[in-house]
């Protein structure tokens, strides 16, 4: 078999980045997230290869977790919508998973169940307004909780837009976060990738990290120890044609040659996650040289104008995403965010791991 078009997952570069972030910390203990299948790199193959080197990793509910301990991965997992069911809190008491407390329901399941639990972390709700409780019932939630013999409490929020310090909703945040946790004797969580980048002065023993791990460089955030693209999307040139001015190329003649072109077609498309809303001039990297998308992304194919490339030759290399084009500069074409392109990759395109 011979098709190209592959997602390459670079398991040190994930290793590097840990190394990376953690320098600029104190402290801190680092949580890495690999919710979503590890951001689309493998839930297995990334917890596997880094839960050594992380205090704790994270995933989003608790289908997610079972999978990880049924493949072996034995580190501390917390779970950041916590148990959706009174049966995914036994859960997490047999197989020491870490539930986020969020909801009276959850209290009330905790009651019976509490005891098995190591560990409950409570979300407070600092005004994001998706999860937790609001800030003044932290310290009563907790006291219940610690009644019903769970071993240990950390408190957590999470920042709407941790990237922009000075932005008013942060600013409330992180006030309401403070009075809240101040005085307490619990350990507390608030830091993502982008407020653990920025060195966001405010309580967070814990760091829960995501999308940095992986290399994505969130916009706006200093880069001051450049980040790793873990994630290489890439395929090869199947065809190489000219088009004369005037012609267009691909569905509905969205794009119309402006000088005679050549364009290359790359068996790549939204079948395998590849963004259909990507825009013309999307940046393709061929054979080391970026180029533009020209068309409309197809299920299984896009076409590129590599009138500027010289010498190019059938089955040259491209990179959808990876180094060069990163993938938020692609995002950005697209309409979208880098994190839904990790996410969004189907499992068309097959995974190779390098370490
Ligand atoms: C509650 C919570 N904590 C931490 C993270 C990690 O965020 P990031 O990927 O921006 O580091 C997420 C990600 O969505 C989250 O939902």
């Amino acid at each position: 078999m011979s098709r190209t078009t592959a997602v390459h997952i670079d398991l040190a570069a994930i290793s590097e980045n840990i190394r990376t972030l953690r320098r600029g910390l104190a402290a801190h203990q680092f949580m890495a997230v690999v919710k979503a299948d590890a951001f689309g790199h493998g839930a297995v193959q990334v917890a596997k290869h880094i839960e050594a080197s992380v205090d704790a990793l994270a995933v989003a509910f608790t289908e997610e977790a079972v999978a990880l301990r049924e493949m072996g991965v034995s580190a501390p997992l917390l779970i950041l919508e916590g148990p959706h069911t009174a049966s995914d809190l036994a859960l997490a008491g047999k197989l020491n998973l870490w539930p986020v407390i969020h909801s009276d329901e959850q209290i009330e399941w905790c009651k019976t169940l509490g005891a098995d639990l190591s560990q409950a972390w409570i979300k407070i709700d600092t005004g994001m307004h998706r999860l937790g409780f609001a800030a003044e019932r932290y310290a009563g939630v907790r006291d219940i909780l610690l009644s019903y013999g769970i071993g240990e409490i950390t408190a957590m929020s999470h920042l709407a837009s941790a990237e922009e310090p000075d932005d008013a909703l942060t600013r409330a945040q992180l006030l309401s976060w403070e009075e809240t946790v101040r005085h307490g004797q619990d350990t507390t969580s608030l830091h993502n990738s982008a407020a653990t980048q920025r060195g966001l002065s405010a309580s967070s023993d814990w760091v829960r990290v995501g999308y940095a791990l992986y290399g994505g460089q969130i916009k706006g955030l200093p880069n001051p120890a450049p980040l790793r693209p873990a994630m290489r999307f890439s395929s090869s040139v199947i065809a190489l044609r000219d088009v004369p001015i005037g012609e267009s190329v691909g569905y509905r003649g969205r794009w119309t040659a402006q000088r005679d072109s050549v364009i290359a077609t790359v068996p790549v498309g939204y079948g395998d996650g590849y963004p259909w809303g990507a825009a013309d001039g999307t940046p393709v990297e061929i054979d080391g040289e970026i180029a533009p998308l020209a068309g409309q992304v197809s299920m299984d194919m896009v076409t590129v104008d590599v009138t500027d490339c010289p010498n190019l030759t059938l089955g040259a290399p491209a990179v959808l995403w990876g180094d060069q084009p990163s993938i938020d500069d692609v995002a950005e074409h697209c309409g979208t965010i880098g994190y839904e392109l990790m996410t969004r990759l189907t499992s068309r395109a097959n995974r190779i791991y390098h370490t």
